[in-house]
């Protein structure tokens, strides 16, 4: 029987955890970012990027053995600063202009560097949302509903200490309370596919 947490988030299993960590990192030259945080969705914004990681040996292992390959849609690589804050939030889905796909509402987050200290939130909020922008790596503007803490209440929380799958439409928010940057992986996957079916219920967990 599923928890109540489990709506939120669930630890998965992906074999060769650490060879991922360390070839994702190889790939990022800079982690040094300007500002709170940078997004790069890189099949928007570093096409070369995206290829290397869709590259990654291992990272297709995981999707093979899960039957996932064909609903990717992009990789995204999360660098949040040190003694900064994502703030409360939903992700918007968005659809993919070139195939015309929209994203999941959930997706897999696999932890790079400096993310087992870290604090990923979830929360309920009655408070209208303020429209808020953050900076994606091309110089734009990424819009995202924001929502003060003092409005919010938790519901869960947890630390990234391995890779999970999370419910982006459910109001959330990043506690980066280290001296380093943390960074991490999204896999994002279209809507064609229930990924509680894939990763949830068939016991590798
Ligand atoms: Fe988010």
């Amino acid at each position: 029987m599923l928890l109540e947490v489990d709506r939120y988030y669930r630890f998965i299993d992906i074999d060769n955890l650490n060879v991922i960590q360390n070839k994702v990192l190889s790939l990022i030259t800079d982690i040094s970012v300007s500002g709170s945080m940078l997004l790069t969705f890189t099949n928007r914004h570093d096409k070369n990027l995206f290829n290397d990681i869709a590259s990654i040996k291992e990272i297709n292992e995981f999707l093979i053995k899960h039957n996932l390959s064909e609903y990717i849609m992009d990789y995204v690589v999360g660098i949040l600063n040190p003694d900064q804050t994502m703030d409360i939030h939903s992700d918007p889905l968005y659809t993919d202009p070139a195939t015309l796909k929209t994203s999941n509402r959930q997706r897999v987050l696999i932890p790079i560097k400096n993310c087992e200290n870290t604090t990923t939130s979830f929360y309920i909020s009655k408070e209208k949302p303020e429209l808020r922008y953050a900076n994606d790596a091309n110089g734009g503007l990424l819009p995202y509903d924001y929502y003060s803490e003092e409005k919010c209440e938790l519901l869960a929380e947890f630390k990234l200490t391995n890779p999970a799958l999370i419910t982006t439409d459910v109001l959330h928010g990043v506690k980066n309370n280290t001296d380093s940057p943390r960074i991490n992986l999204w896999i994002i996957f279209s809507n064609e596919v229930n990924l509680e079916d894939h990763l949830w219920k068939i016991g590798n967990i």
